[in-house]
């Protein structure tokens, strides 16, 4: 783990890093990439650099920020008594770098405005040569949410953090689509039994493998534990989220509690089933769709339901479709989904259907996701 930093050879990226590095020195704000999605970086030892992550991003005040560091030392250097629970140990080991984020008690060098006065902080170590060069660069822990607008969905391109946030901050550093496209996964490991806060890029599946980790709690829609459901978790997530401008509608017909096994059968019926209340809301007079479908091959175009020949050019399409991937393949839907909400909601659909998938493996936080974003089921 306190293996190098990624050795950036090419001398435009360098070039660049080193910019962002001053910037960051500075107290300023830089858009970043990372392996989940895109963070907003700002410098997290200096309060009025944490605030302007608030300004930019119009993110409420008590919603804390998670802070990236690139070595071990550098986290030792923010946790009370520079100590690392051992609780931790087995799950460090397997999964940092990575998508996972983890909850340590802070000290005082953490300030107020990063973590919203918890006794908490939040840490990350991103596996992203760029994100881990550019923290190295400018030897300081950089608190970073994901770089949207709040309550938009969150940045998987940089061009997605330059349609929200495009003449607030001074620089995007553009490293291609995200990996996971999904954020990383929070657990607190403090609490007893530990509890993953927010699903993520690292899955429960994975998480409960690891030593200690066996009694991981998690709150899934088939899987109720009150104590989780009533306890406040993470704070960010009680607001509303990833919300484009249209209104985003599940659609779990015949989504039991196995849909990645879907037959062909409750594939097809589960898009008839949007078909039919396309029609339905057509006579209400709503005009143009989108769905996100996860039951057929990604290898499909784009495609319209009205074929383009029998329409004259400028009629706009009245059905867009955005493959996300197979529900099978749940990593590849995570991997599309923001782009896909942010894509529709460009095209000015007023209603985006989403085929919904099940709770295994990455489609644990794809559902969080959906189910958040998401104004209303068909079940
Ligand atoms: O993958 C990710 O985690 C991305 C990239 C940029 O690293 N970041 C991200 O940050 O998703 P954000 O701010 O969008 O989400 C952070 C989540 C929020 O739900 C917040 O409430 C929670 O982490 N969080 C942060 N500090 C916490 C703390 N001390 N206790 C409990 N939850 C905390
Ligand atoms: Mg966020």
């Amino acid at each position: 783990l306190e293996d190098p930093v990624p050795i950036i050879s090419d001398p435009h990226t360098r070039q660049v890093l080193e910019s962002a590095a001053k910037l960051l020195r500075a107290g300023q704000v830089v858009g970043m990439p990372t392996e989940t999605v895109y963070g907003l970086a700002a410098n997290a030892l200096d309060s009025v650099a944490a605030k302007r992550i608030f300004e930019a991003k119009n993110r409420p005040q008590d919603n804390p920020l998670i802070v990236h560091v690139s070595s071990l030392k550098m986290l030792r250097s923010m946790l009370k008594d520079n100590t690392i629970p051992e609780v931790y140990t087995e799950l460090i080991k397997a999964y940092w770098p990575g998508a996972l984020t983890l909850l340590f008690p802070r000290s005082a060098l953490i300030p107020n405005e990063i973590t919203c006065a918890q006794p908490t902080v939040a840490v990350r170590f991103p596996s992203h040569p760029i994100t881990r060069a550019l923290i190295t660069a400018c030897e300081l822990p950089l608190a970073a949410p994901s770089a949207n607008s709040s309550g938009k969905p969150s940045p998987t391109l940089a061009s997605h953090v330059m349609d929200d946030l495009a003449g607030k901050i001074p620089m995007i550093i553009d490293g291609g689509q995200c990996s996971f496209g999904i954020e990383s996964t929070v657990v607190d490991g403090l609490r007893v039994p530990p509890a993953i806060l927010r699903p993520g890029g690292v899955t429960y599946e994975q998480i409960r493998m690891v030593k200690g980790m066996e009694g991981v709690q998690v709150y899934k829609k088939h899987f109720t534990d009150v104590a989780m459901e009533q306890t406040p978790t993470t704070p960010g997530m009680k607001y509303r989220h990833y919300s484009p401008e249209a209104e985003v509608v599940l659609v779990e017909y015949g989504a039991s509690s196995d849909v990645g096994s879907k037959t062909s059968d409750a594939t097809t019926a589960q898009y008839s089933v949007i078909l039919k209340e396309i029609d339905r809301l057509k006579k209400e007079g709503k005009r143009r769709f989108g769905i996100l479908r996860t039951s057929f091959s990604l290898t499909a175009p784009l495609i319209s339901r009205e074929s383009s020949s029998s329409l004259p050019e400028s009629q706009p399409r009245e059905v867009i479709e955005f493959p996300l991937g197979q529900g099978s393949k749940p990593e590849d839907v995570a991997r599309e989904l923001f782009k896909g909400l942010r894509y529709l909601d460009g095209q000015k659909v007023d209603c985006i259907f989403v085929e919904g998938i099940s709770e295994d493996d990455e489609g644990l936080a794809v559902m969080n996701r959906l189910r958040k974003a998401a104004s209303r089921t068909i079940s």
